[in-house]
């Protein structure tokens, strides 16, 4: 009887689904903390966003496992898109019927382009199974509405993918002698780092992702944690700096070249290190009062161990570019996210969200 019940509430769902139209186009997000919106709390790791202070200035003024005091930055491109809600977690048990149509989020955090990157946080979604699990989705949603009509869902979305951050901080630089730098020199690590994301994007575009933004790095040397860690005087940490401005040229030469091989504008680099050196070399002119301290933490620069409710908390989110000794306050991202919906060429290779936007309104 229970059976029945189902199968007729999911013929229901299924009809209304087909007859209201997909309007706003789904929007897809994969990679690490910058972009996980609360995978992690379904899982036994400790890289987890799930208690306060993380989401004091959330509209819950909860925890949800952002690892932001507000917004992240998917939530302000769903925001800045016309999406009726950010993607849910997949883990997420809410994650069904037409809200499946808004899009979902796969990512989790400390993970990275290699798979031994984040081993320390034993159970996270590894960039490999996050595609898997793209795989499983589309075939939840052709069990709803059809697989031409999630074909199409598909290639008119948005996707985001941010990785490469944890390849360095959690893996190459991780402990001293760590056993991928003895296995490679940093130039070495790099262009290994960037075959491997090749593979991964190009198994992305197989998968049906037709505009897809890749983010680099920021500047990895300068975040409140590497200050704390292997800083004297305040001044970004030179390995860290030398990988991440080996790292973002590459990574956007690599995604051009898929694009030609493709033969259209499928790849966009958003330039992040430039946008967060805007901000880190003049905090004042974004109204921030600094950009080497973290608004929770502790330590010299608020940049050792975690944010938990132990820890030094400003009062005001918004003077203060890092939210945590890693990630950046909910300000910073609007300023990230403005970028890449308007920024110049300089930002956005080959073009920025407006532009996309503009363009796939009128095919
Ligand atoms: C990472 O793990 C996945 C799944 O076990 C495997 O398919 C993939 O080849 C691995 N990647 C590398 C670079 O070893
Ligand atoms: C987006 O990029 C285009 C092309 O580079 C540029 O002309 C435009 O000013 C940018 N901003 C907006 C809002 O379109």
């Amino acid at each position: 009887m229970a059976a029945l019940y189902s199968i007729l509430l999911a013929l229901i769902l299924a009809t209304l689904l087909v007859t209201t139209r997909v309007e706003a186009r789904a929007f897809f997000v994969f990679g690490d903390s910058l972009v996980d919106s609360g995978n992690n709390n379904y899982l036994a790791t400790t890289a987890r966003a799930d208690a306060p202070p993380y989401g004091i200035d959330y509209p819950s003024r909860t925890a949800t496992g952002r690892f932001s005091n507000g917004y992240n930055i998917p939530d302000l491109i769903s925001q800045s898109i016309g999406a009726s809600e950010s993607p849910l977690p997949y883990l997420s048990p809410e994650l069904n019927g037409p809200r499946l149509l808004v899009g979902a989020n796969f990512a989790s955090a400390g993970v990275g382009i290699l798979n031994d990157t984040g081993i320390q946080f034993v159970n996270i979604i590894r960039i490999g199974q996050q595609l898997q699990y793209f795989q499983q989705y589309q075939q939840r949603v052709s069990a709803l509405i059809g697989v031409e009509e999630t074909q199409r869902l598909i290639n008119q979305a948005l996707v985001l993918i941010t990785l490469g951050g944890n390849d360095f901080v959690n893996n190459y630089y991780l402990v001293p002698f760590s056993a991928r730098s003895r296995q490679f020199a940093l130039p070495d690590y790099v262009r290994y780092l960037i075959s491997e994301y090749q593979k991964i994007l190009v198994r992305l575009y197989e998968l049906g992702a037709r505009r897809v933004i890749v983010t680099g790095t920021g500047p990895l040397g300068c975040v409140p944690a590497e200050l704390a860690m292997r800083s004297r005087n305040g001044e970004c940490s030179v390995e860290l700096q030398q990988a991440a401005g080996l790292f973002n040229p590459q990574l956007t030469d690599m995604l051009l070249g898929i694009n030609s091989q493709v033969g259209a504008d499928v790849f966009v680099a958003a330039n992040t290190q430039l946008t967060h050196y805007d901000f880190i070399s003049n905090p004042q002119a974004f109204g921030f009062v600094t950009s080497k301290v973290a608004c929770c933490g502790q330590g010299p620069y608020n940049g050792l161990g975690l944010c938990t409710r132990l820890s030094n908390l400003c009062p005001n989110r918004d003077i203060y570019a890092f939210w945590d000794p890693f990630h950046p306050s909910e300000r910073a991202n609007r300023y990230i996210v403005q970028q890449i919906v308007t920024g110049t060429t300089e930002y956005m290779n080959p073009m920025n969200l407006s532009t996309i936007l503009a363009l796939d309104s009128r095919t």
